[in-house]
């Protein structure tokens, strides 16, 4: 298919600064069409962060004369700039778990908060509890991260909000790679993760899997998309829209082509890692230098690879989630 014979209506993704995927707002079909056939008036959004699924669920709740209600811990400038535009939007600066009971009412819920076992299994919990006071259904929930890294093993943003006894041993300022349970010298990086991938209470697909496991599980239908580190869509078999939701979801859940184009798209983010890292090592090397003044010489001015075309390459600035800075500095200090 050519780019010109896709229909119109075709989701664009978003700008995707750190080239990582990391945004929900990447799932566009699935999210807007999963809201769309379930009649949706108020989303409830978990972890806003810089408010770039906020925008786009604003978007999508103009055109459908809906609500957008934001949790967040630490709303940045974007997001307060977003709430100041929008009187649709509603901003709600606490945990999820302080806000779920209190929030003003919805329909559909979308966790991308934060991502471990406890968490997210009380963020379940006390959304069916307000569903079962309010007396309607569980409503139509996605929580992105329910694949790697975060099915197994937990990451906290602020870990001594978990109870001591839920919370994995943890440590700090760690790259997390696929094929190493516990910690990897290069790949994806975190703040805070759990020194050990898997066993029980870790992760969040173990949660989700934990929380369909109990009575408030019960009658839920569940589907993963194995794409962009995974989205997990639950919502009540006995729900009116709930063959509609099945149809547009059963392409795309557990797929296996999926699964294995998201394992090689990790897979290549966490060698970018080791590529960048060995190349920001050479560039500022007395051995580069020496070789980019040769260069320099010899082609009367110009060399054939100077340090910025490296850095230019690796993209130092732009790829990284975390701060750029500190981690050069990091980097600096674990590679001597
Ligand atoms: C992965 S980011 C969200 C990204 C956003 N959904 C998007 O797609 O662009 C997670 C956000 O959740 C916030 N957060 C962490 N723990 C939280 C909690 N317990 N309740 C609400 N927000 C939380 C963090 O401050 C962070 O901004």
């Amino acid at each position: 298919m050519s780019p010109d014979d896709r229909p119109e209506e075709t989701f664009i993704p978003p700008d995707d600064r750190y080239q990582w995927g990391a945004s929900i707002s990447d799932y566009g079909e699935i999210l807007y069409g999963s809201l769309d056939v379930a009649g949706v008036d108020t989303v409830l959004e978990i972890g806003a962060f810089q408010g770039r699924l906020t925008e786009a669920l604003l978007d999508w709740a103009g055109r459908h004369d809906s609500q957008v209600v934001a949790v967040e811990t630490d709303p940045t400038e974007e997001l307060r700039s977003l709430q100041a535009a929008h009187p649709e939007l509603t901003v709600i600066e606490t945990t999820s778990l302080e806000a779920i009971p209190a929030a003003p009412r919805f329909d559909a819920v979308i966790v991308d908060g934060d991502h471990n076992w406890f968490t997210v299994t009380r963020e379940l919990e006390a959304i069916a509890a307000r569903a079962g006071a309010e007396g309607s259904a569980f409503p139509l929930t996605m929580l992105h991260d329910i694949g790697w890294p975060h099915a197994r093993r937990d990451t906290y943003y602020a870990p001594e909000r978990i109870p001591d006894e839920f919370r994995q041993p943890v440590a700090r300022e760690v790259w997390l790679d696929p094929s190493e349970p516990g910690l990897a010298k290069s790949g994806l990086f975190y703040d805070c993760a759990a020194v050990r991938e898997g066993g029980p209470r870790n992760g969040t697909l173990t949660a989700v899997e934990d929380f369909l496991a109990t009575e408030a599980g019960k009658g839920l239908e569940f589907a993963v998309i194995p794409a962009f580190f995974g989205l997990g869509v639950l919502w009540p078999e006995s729900a009116s829209w709930s063959g509609a939701v099945s149809t547009l979801l059963s392409p795309y859940d557990r797929n296996p082509l999926l699964m294995r184009l998201e394992a090689n798209r990790v897979q290549h983010l966490v060698r970018r890692d080791v590529q960048a890292r060995i190349l920001h090592q050479l560039a500022h090397s007395g051995t580069f230098k020496a070789a980019e003044l040769m260069s320099k010489i010899r082609n009367l001015g110009t060399p054939a690879v100077s340090v910025q075309d490296i850095e230019h390459a690796i993209d130092m600035g732009g790829p990284r989630p975390a701060d750029a800075k500190k981690l050069d500095e990091m980097l600096a200090e674990r590679d001597g």
